[in-house]
This record gives C-alpha cells, sequence and structure tokens, in this order.
C-alpha cells in the first residue's frame, strides 16, 4: 500500500513500542498493533503481560474485563487467562480445552517504553531492540522524559515521512517552534546503512530562537545542529545540538543537546501510534527542564500538527483512491531512503508473515 508496494503493510519480524511503561497499569488497556488487537496489564510482580485481545469463547473484549492475581478475567462469564496465554478456568465446567487459549505476545521494557513482538515469536530476539544507550535513552549524561501519546488517523508511514524531512519546521511548525527556528533547515547530510539512517541538518548563525532562551538562560546568536537518527522501523531520535556562536570570530561554545524522541508503531493500515518524548544533556537539576519542555503547550500543540498533517494526507489518499502521485524533491532523500528500507525489511519476511 502507498508509499510501499501494493500488498505490503508493515515489517512483523520487528519491535516497536506498544505503550509507554506508566500507561499499562494493572487495569488491561487495549492497543493494536500491526492489526493484532491485544490486551496489555501488569502482573503481580510488575512484569508486562501482552495477550490476545478478545476472548476466544464469544469473543468478548478482555480490555473491558479485571486483572485477578496474575490472570484477566472475561466479564461476560468468567473465563480466566493466565499471562502465558493459557486458560485457568472456566467457571461453568471442570474441563478446559487445549485450544481455549489466547496468544501470548513477547514484550520487554526498556527505558520508559514497551516493546512488542507480534511475528514469528521464534524470531523474538531482544538483541534486535535498538541500543538504548547508543541512541542515548538510557546514556546517563542525558535526563530524559518520555510520555507524550498520539493516536494518529493516518498511515505510519506518513509519520516516518515527516520525521525524515524537517524541512517542514518552519512552515508546518511556523505557529508553534517553528516561527523561531530561524528559516529554512538546509538540505541534510544523509547516511543510509542497513536498517539505520543518519541525517545531519545545520543552521550555521540564528539567533537564539526564544524557547531556547528560556532553556538555556542565553541568548544572541547561536549554531544549531540536528542530527536525525532513524532506527528502523520504529524509533527516531533528533539530537538538537545548541551552541553560542561568536559572529566576529566563528567561534562556537555548546550551550547543550536537547533531544526529541519518538517511536512510530502502525496501528492498521491507516493509522498509527505515536509515542514522544523530550530530553536534554544539560542542567540536570529539578524541576527537570525536560519534562517541562515535554509537557508544554507548545509542544504538544507542535505536535498536535504533525498528526493533523497526516490526518490531511491520509484523507488525501482516501479521495485519490489509495495512492498519490508525488513529486518527490532533493529534501525527501532520508524518506525516500526510509521508505525503501521499510519495503526491504517486509521483503526480507517470508511471504507468510507479510
Ligand atoms: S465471551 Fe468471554 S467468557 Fe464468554
Ligand atoms: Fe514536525
Amino acid at each position: 500500500m502507498y508509499p510501499l508496494e501494493d500488498g505490503s503493510f508493515a515489517p512483523r519480524n520487528q519491535w516497536y513500542v506498544a505503550a509507554w511503561s506508566q500507561e499499562i497499569k494493572r487495569s488491561p488497556l487495549e492497543r493494536v498493533i500491526l492489526d493484532n488487537p491485544v490486551v496489555l496489564y501488569r502482573t503481580t510482580d510488575g512484569k508486562v503481560a501482552a495477550l490476545a485481545a478478545f476472548c476466544p469463547h464469544r469473543g468478548f473484549p478482555l480490555a473491558k474485563g479485571d486483572v485477578i492475581a496474575d490472570d484477566i478475567e472475561c466479564p461476560y462469564h468468567g473465563l480466566r487467562f493466565g499471562p502465558d496465554g493459557a486458560c485457568t478456568l472456566i467457571p461453568s465446567q471442570d474441563v478446559i480445552p487445549a485450544a481455549c487459549r489466547l496468544r501470548a505476545y513477547p514484550v520487554a521494557e526498556r527505558w520508559q517504553w514497551v516493546w512488542i513482538w507480534v511475528g514469528d515469536p521464534d524470531l523474538a530476539d531482544e538483541a534486535l531492540i535498538p541500543d538504548h544507550f547508543e541512541a542515548r535513552l538510557t546514556d546517563p549524561a542525558y535526563r530524559n522524559a518520555g510520555g507524550n501519546y498520539f493516536e494518529v488517523p493516518g498511515r505510519y508511514v506518513l509519520l516516518h515521512d515527516n520525521l525524515l524531512d524537517l524541512n517542514h519546521v518552519p512552515y508546518l511548525h511556523k505557529a508553534t517552534f517553528g516561527g523561531d527556528g530561524g528559516g529554512a533547515v538546509q538540505i541534510p547530510e544523509v547516511v543510509a546503512k542497513e536498517t539505520t539512517i543518519s541525517c545531519t541538518f545545520t543552521q550555521p548563525a540564528i539567533d537564539c530562537p526564544p524557547f531556547l532562551s528560556a532553556l538555556f538562560g542565553y541568548s544572541g546568536p547561536v549554531s544549531r545542529t540536528y542530527v536525525s537518527y532513524f532506527y528502523a522501523p520504529c524509533l527516531h531520535v533528533i539530537v538538537d545540538s545548541i551552541s553560542r556562536l561568536d559572529p566576529a570570530t566563528g567561534v562556537t561554545e555548546q550551550l547543550g543537546d536537547l533531544l526529541h524522541i519518538h517511536a512510530v508503531t502502525p496501528a492498521t493500515a491507516t493509522t498509527a501510534h505515536y509515542f514522544q518524548g523530550e530530553g536534554q544533556n544539560f542542567s540536570h537539576t529539578e524541576p527537570c527542564l525536560s519534562e517541562a519542555f515535554r509537557s508544554s503547550e507548545m509542544v504538544r500543540a507542535a505536535l498536535e500538527e504533525d498528526v493533523s498533517a497526516t490526518r490531511f494526507i491520509e484523507q488525501s489518499i482516501a479521495m485519490n483512491r489509495g495512492r498519490l502521485s508525488e513529486i518527490l524533491l532533493k529534501a525527501d532523500k532520508a524518506a525516500v531512503l526510509g521508505r525503501r528500507m521499510l519495503q526491504a525489511l517486509i521483503d526480507a519476511e517470508a511471504p507468510a508473515t507479510r
């Protein structure tokens, strides 16, 4: 499906972010991951259980039920299932049929995320989760705050397109932080490897945008570099480095890095989950600036602009019967490489898992 090849949706034998850790509690949460309705909850020892979301008896949504000790109870006729998906109780009979069980999905918690694998469970190697230290998420030099979540009414690749081309910032976000961003960013330097892309955008000399002045306690000329890392098929980390600039000499002195953290998970063919957080490597003081920034109205409003853009493009696709004809620009290089990377991951999977 657009913008991938017909019949291609998303690579399934991959780890995806299913939820923020803080979202998963004892009370169950239902979320659709790559067309798999999943119910998530915590067991008594704090581990995350991820099970098929509908009761195998009559299809009742289990997220409407209660968690009792480590089991989830269907509220229709009281069947219970353990975190491994096995049925542990049928109140109306003693014998539990072998087929009466739920699919259990492999999960792993890293940083503040619950990662899930909805592909072939035999291939669910946790070593395939992007290295969180390398991505700076667990690097102690950074103080990171997660927690933003959006249900996006658009296909997941549109969000990757958005995140891989920051030239949209001064325009789409002109009412929020884009208007402070010092004008168009330059065509990025793009380096693609097998499953990662890095893009470097630079703004060599701009006035310090007001929201950064507030963070750094500095106003004046700055040099700004964004290095955007895409770990296909889910994670983007943008390292936004700001340096004080002496325009007379060109000498720079680093003020600090902001991290803009994004994870994109396909839900259905035309919807996605979007997880977003912020980080910093300066002033590790209370209150945490990253947390204040992440939860600020400005950041939430900017993210809504990306979500709206995705919704509008999805509507355009529907009006154009599932495809768009596109004029690709030089600035689309990283987005096109990202699409190719996703297609290659899909193509590498056995047809039965696609
Ligand atoms: S539908 Fe769940 S117990 Fe009957
Ligand atoms: Fe954006």
